[in-house]
């Protein structure tokens, strides 16, 4: 196996664990370098309805280690044995410009793409969201983050899904059967030039069952294809499904201000009380969805923003990771400033008084 694929017992920890720090705004990396216990940190910004979606987590799943990058100012999480910066980023922007999966969505410039890559991982992001059916006419995701981060460092976490396809054209073809997940974990692993996958995500189409397909991935994880196991656009109940199975690490389901459901929200909740890292999509785009972001923002946002000095879209990411020490990021985008604000969003603390308004915004949307 080449040096730059991860052998089964590197950087193996016995537990999950989160690390955090505080702060009262961006804060650059020299200057961090105290951290309290997760506890103190839940305490600090518990307000009543946060109280019931964060879940107590014990001291033991705390780790001492030190912040040493942008990406690392928000803590890390534990992914099985695969430790990552709470703040990563989403390729699904990388291939195109404009909406994703469009037909017409113009194809990113390839050197911009890879910069972005090259400079995510330069500030400190080793957690990367991709799929095989990231691609415009002229660029796929797996195939920029080969080219880009090729041979992988051994702290880099690349996080597949399977579950939809997409034809040679773009359209979508029917979600994988068993029969074809197989086939779906080989084209990423052909794609990112690797030889065994490190997290692969199931990702279900509405109530569909999970337990066949989630065995078919569970048996490919105990030939050493996948390492570890995740779930994608689900409802609760396929949570315990797949859980009898196999063990499930992360759990990727649509959740922002202002758009998640009450469901999502008791999804957000279970994964917390489970140590299951929860993984938001279209954190910033909201309603946006594949078109992306440039919607209109609820005013308490935008009054935040300004007060910060920052921009709503990291206002967003920060509120997302203030969810939970469970919580992970995932922004999606190809540019490059807007990567170095989202690495940034995550040394952004809000006090408790500025939840409560941005928690009376997610709720006036969502209602
Ligand atoms: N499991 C699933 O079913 C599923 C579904 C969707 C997405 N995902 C994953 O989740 C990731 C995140 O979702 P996403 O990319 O759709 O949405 P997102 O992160 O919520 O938002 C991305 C949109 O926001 C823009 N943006 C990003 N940073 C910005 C900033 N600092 N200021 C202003 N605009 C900013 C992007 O445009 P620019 O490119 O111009 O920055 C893009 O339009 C995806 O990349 C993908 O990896 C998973």
């Amino acid at each position: 196996m080449p040096t730059s694929h991860r052998g089964e017992t590197a950087n193996r920890m016995d537990s999950k664990s989160c690390t955090e720090k505080a702060s009262s705004a961006i804060t650059p990396p020299a200057r961090r370098a105290t951290r309290p216990t997760i506890r103190s940190w839940l305490n600090q910004w518990r307000s009543p309805w946060r109280a019931a979606i964060i879940p107590e987590v014990t001291t033991e799943n705390t780790s001492t280690t030190t912040a040493t990058s942008p990406a690392a100012a928000a803590g890390t999480w534990t992914l099985g044995d695969l430790t990552v910066n709470r703040i990563g980023l989403g390729a699904m922007r990388l291939p195109q410009t404009g909406a994703a999966f469009h037909p017409d969505a113009p194809p990113r410039d390839r050197d911009q793409a890879i910069r972005v890559l090259r400079r995510a991982v330069e500030l400190g992001v080793n957690h990367i969201d991709t799929a095989a059916f990231y691609f415009s006419a002229t660029r796929s995701a797996n195939e920029l983050i080969n080219r880009a981060l090729a041979p992988y460092r051994d702290d880099l976490v690349v996080v597949t899904k399977v579950g939809p396809g997409r034809d040679p054209s773009g359209a979508w073809i029917a979600h994988a059967g068993p029969e074809q997940l197989r086939g779906q974990v080989e084209e990423n692993l052909r794609q990112l030039g690797r030889d065994h996958l490190d997290v692969v995500n199931l990702r279900i189409l509405g109530d569909a069952p999970v337990a066949e397909r989630f065995g078919v991935l569970a048996d490919l994880r105990k030939q050493g294809l996948i390492r570890h196991l995740g779930l994608s656009n689900i409802r609760p109940h396929h949570l315990e499904e797949a859980q009898a199975i196999a063990p499930v690490v992360c759990v990727q389901n649509p959740f922002g201000l202002g758009t998640a459901t009450a469901e999502q929200g008791e999804l957000l909740r279970v994964c917390g009380e489970q140590g299951i890292a929860f993984v938001p999509f279209y954190a910033i785009a909201g309603a946006g969805r594949e078109r992306g972001a440039g919607g209109q923002e609820p005013e308490a946002l935008q009054a935040l923003a300004r007060a910060h000095g920052v921009s709503t879209a990291q206002l967003r990411i920060a509120w997302t990771l203030h969810q939970g020490p469970h919580v992970l990021a995932i922004p999606g985008t190809g540019d490059p400033a807007h990567l170095e604000a989202n690495v940034a969003a995550a040394g952004l603390r809000l006090s408790p008084a500025e939840l409560d308004a941005l928690d009376a915004a997610h709720r006036a949307d969502t209602r």
